[in-house]
C-alpha cells in the first residue's frame, strides 16, 4: 500500500471485529512506527498495549470510575481548551452530528448520545487498546510529536488491514489510569487508541468526515 492510499483510507473506526491481534504483530507494528520523528529525537512517548484480561480490567476501571464521576476526573490538560471558538466548535459539532446520524441517534437524544460515547471506553469493541504515556514535564512540542507517532501507527495499521481510533477520551481518567498502570511519579496518560480489524458493515464506519478546503487552511506566497 502506498502512503497516499493509507492517508486517504484511514478513518476513525468506531466498530471493530473481535478477531484478536497477536503480540508479535502488535510489537512489529509499534517497532515500525518508532521511526516517527520527534524534536531532538527525544521520543517522548511510551506505550502500554492491552488485550484480553488486561483490556477488560481497563474497561472495568472506566465503568467504575465514570459511574462515580460521569464528567471525568480532574486534569490540568483538558481535551479541548476552554471556550473553543469558531470555526473549531462548528467543525466539532458537525462531525458529531454526522456520526450520530450514521448510527440513527437524534442529536437531541442525550441519553442515546451518552450511551454511544460510552462505547469509547470499550475501545469500540477493538481487541487491542493502546495508551500513550508522556512525562508531565513535557511541553506542547512533545505532545505534538507524540501525535506524529500516533498518526504513523494509524497509517501503518492500514497497511496491515487493521483500523484505528485515536481516543483522547481516556484523558478523562488520568488519575485512575495512572494508578492502574502503576505509572512513574511524573508520568501521565495522554491519549488512547483502539486497534483491530474494522467492522466494515457497521454504519458508523461509513462516516467520511469533512475537511476545510485548501483556501481555508493554506496560503501561498512567493510562488
Ligand atoms: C488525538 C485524537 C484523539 C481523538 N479522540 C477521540 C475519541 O476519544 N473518541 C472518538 O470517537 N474519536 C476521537 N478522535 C477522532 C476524531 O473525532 C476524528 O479524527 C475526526 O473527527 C476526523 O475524522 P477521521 O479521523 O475519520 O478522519 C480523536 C482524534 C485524534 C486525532
Amino acid at each position: 500500500m502506498d502512503v497516499s492510499t493509507a492517508v486517504k483510507q484511514r478513518i476513525s473506526t468506531r466498530a471493530f471485529l473481535q478477531t484478536p491481534l497477536k503480540q508479535e504483530d502488535v510489537a512489529d507494528w509499534l517497532n515500525s512506527a518508532q521511526r516517527a520523528p520527534s524534536g531532538g529525537n527525544v521520543q517522548p512517548w511510551r506505550v502500554i498495549a492491552v488485550t484480553g484480561d488486561a483490556r477488560q480490567a481497563v474497561i472495568d476501571l472506566a465503568t467504575r470510575t465514570l459511574i462515580a464521576n460521569p464528567t471525568g476526573e480532574q486534569t490540568d490538560r483538558p481535551i479541548y481548551p476552554p471556550g473553543l471558538g469558531e470555526p473549531y466548535m462548528a467543525r466539532r459539532r458537525r462531525v458529531a452530528a454526522q456520526m450520530y446520524e450514521k448510527v440513527g441517534i437524534a442529536y437531541d437524544d442525550k441519553a442515546a448520545r451518552m450511551a454511544w460515547m460510552a462505547k469509547n471506553f470499550t475501545f469500540f469493541g477493538a481487541p487491542v487498546g493502546l495508551f500513550f504515556v508522556i512525562d508531565e514535564s513535557m511541553g506542547h512540542g512533545q505532545w505534538a510529536h507524540t501525535g506524529m507517532f500516533m498518526q504513523t501507527l494509524a497509517l501503518l495499521a492500514e497497511e496491515r488491514g487493521w483500523a484505528t481510533c485515536m481516543q483522547e477520551c481516556w484523558g478523562m481518567l488520568r488519575p485512575s489510569l495512572k494508578a492502574h498502570f502503576g505509572l512513574g511519579k511524573t508520568e501521565m496518560v495522554y491519549c488512547g487508541m483502539a486497534v483491530g480489524y474494522p467492522d466494515r458493515d457497521h454504519p458508523v464506519n461509513a462516516l467520511q468526515s469533512e475537511r476545510a478546503t485548501l483556501d481555508e487552511f493554506a496560503e501561498f506566497r512567493g510562488f
